[in-house]
């Protein structure tokens, strides 16, 4: 099945079926931009992130330069804070710049983001777009920042004004000395986060696509100057290769340049990674992750104080009086680089990934719809997904086909064992073709069941989810042989 013949509406009805996601405040009527993830979403955004962890931080190898890597690195991972001191929000530019642009209609009262009046469907009857019907009355676009304020301790004034963090990244670089003090790393190196941050989104759409507070997984890799733009191609190409391997089929990704026009104005190259989510028309793509050339806007902004593009340079803007409008620490985060006998301010690296958009594309790309024959060998149809078994919630699921005869016994000998090392599930209910056709749709790769040729040679079948062929395995290999598959 293609992604452009897949219906969101049915793949949103499966997260809710099957306890995927669920509207956040569902029973009082749903908050706008948030999600839930349930029983089987929280056990695959777990598996994306330790696919992720494991990746960048606890399975990589500082001696050996990996294939196509410019040199070695160190590498090691961080949990910094959602609320920090909003100086940081005002030296890197989020208080300043951090904003959409949007429009309100004075009619109905609806908010539009102004770049998405085109695709936005106007709340009134009959549908159109916003400002199609006759007394439609759009204001002029309006910039609104997205960063969510609070405020810390008892009082309510600006003295107490916070923000909770748009993204992780400032967490990295205000940590950049403290790590290097700390952890024996030189540069190359980076610091690797995953963690929530929030985005008051105007219009927060497309399921789990665009959401309010959601998670990331970002890595800021600080290098010498002379070797970023080694660096910066060799992490598009890791970041793309592990979306590949993760099952996303390579038509349905592409890494994509940013024109100069399109960067923001610091970064010295940005390329972003994009599924094609089945929401979106044909042809059309939606960003999975950014991959950033950021130079040393970050190091310095946090040494000098925000930084504004002049010319080809970047420098410290200054309010009416001569002095930086928004200061930075003043901490020297240069660097002397031993090796090369020079101090510099090491070049910044990010590839920033979403955990939920990540999620939301392997449940597309793994949404299947086909009929395969019933007890009687009559076709039925079936929804199937085809996750990789690396991040499926469920890994394998164990059935004795009867309650009795001392199926359900054996059964639960092999689920206790199994259990011990994957995530696996005992279900003794129901027919069996509705058994299996459940985990098909959780997505679980392999059902086990027990039955009464069990009793006599100590095998049962194992049943692949894609295919539904089955054949008789020993009990006492069950566990290599589902080991050998999930490597695959
Ligand atoms: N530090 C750079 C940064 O935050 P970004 O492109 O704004 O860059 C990185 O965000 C990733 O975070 C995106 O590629 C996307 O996967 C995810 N993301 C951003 N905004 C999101 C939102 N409102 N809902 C869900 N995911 C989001």
């Amino acid at each position: 099945m293609s992604n452009q013949t897949k219906s969101m509406d049915k793949i949103v009805a499966l997260c809710k079926r099957r306890g995927f996601v669920f509207q956040s405040s569902e029973i009082y009527g749903g908050i706008r931009g948030f999600w839930d993830y349930g029983p089987l979403g929280v056990e695959l955004k777990r598996n994306v992130k330790e696919t992720w962890w494991r990746d960048m931080v606890s399975g990589h190898d500082p001696t050996l330069a990996p294939e196509d890597a410019p040199s070695r690195f160190d590498m090691v991972g961080i949990e910094s804070t959602i609320i920090m001191d909003p100086k940081i929000w005002k030296a890197s530019g989020h208080f300043d710049l951090f904003y959409d642009l949007f429009v309100d209609c004075k009619t109905c009262k609806a908010r539009f983001r102004a770049d998405q009046v085109e695709s936005s469907d106007c709340p009134r009857k009959p549908s159109k777009r916003p400002g199609e019907h006759d007394d439609c009355e759009l204001t002029e676009p309006r910039e609104f920042n997205l960063m969510f304020k609070t405020y810390v301790g008892a009082l309510i004034d600006p003295t107490a004004e916070a923000y909770l963090r748009p993204e992780t990244a400032q967490g990295m670089f205000v940590n950049f000395k403290n790590i290097l003090s700390t952890s024996r790393v030189k540069v190359p190196f980076g610091i690797a986060q995953i963690g929530k941050s929030f985005r008051n989104e105007i219009t927060p759409r497309n399921f789990i696509f665009r959401s309010r507070e959601f998670e990331q997984m970002e890595m800021e890799f600080f290098c010498s100057p002379d070797s970023s733009q080694a660096w910066y191609q060799f992490w598009r190409d890791r970041r793309m290769a592990w979306y590949v391997s993760l099952g996303l089929r390579s038509d349905n990704l592409r890494l994509r340049e940013h024109g100069p026009n399109e960067r923001a104005h610091y970064s010295c190259g940005t390329a972003d990674i994009e599924y094609a989510y089945p929401f979106l028309p044909e042809g059309e793509y939606g960003e999975l992750e950014g991959i950033s050339h950021r130079g040393d806007f970050d190091l310095r902004s946090h040494m000098e104080g925000k930084l504004i593009r002049e010319g080809d340079d970047l420098v410290v803007e200054r309010n009416e009086h001569g002095q930086p409008k928004h200061p930075g620490s003043g901490k020297d985060l240069s660097y002397f680089d031993d090796s090369a006998g020079e101090k510099y301010i090491p070049h910044v690296i990010e590839p920033a990934g979403g955990v939920g958009r990540t999620a939301l594309a392997l449940l597309c790309e793994a949404y299947d719809e086909d009929a395969i024959p019933d007890e009687k060998g009559d076709p039925q149809e079936r929804i199937v997904l085809r996750l990789h078994p690396r991040i499926a919630p469920i890994k394998a699921a164990v059935f004795p086909l009867v309650k009795k005869d001392g199926q359900p016994e054996i059964a639960a000998g092999i689920y206790r064992d199994l259990k011990q090392r994957w995530n696996v599930f005992y279900d003794e209910k129901g027919s069996i073709g509705k058994r299996y056709r459940r985990q098909d749709e959780s997505g679980t790769p392999f059902c086990l069941t027990i039955d009464h040729q069990t009793l006599d040679d100590e095998t049962v079948t194992l049943r692949d989810r894609d295919t539904t062929e089955q054949h008789r395995v020993k009990i006492a290999e069950i566990e290599s042989i589902l080991a050998e598959r999930f490597q695959g």
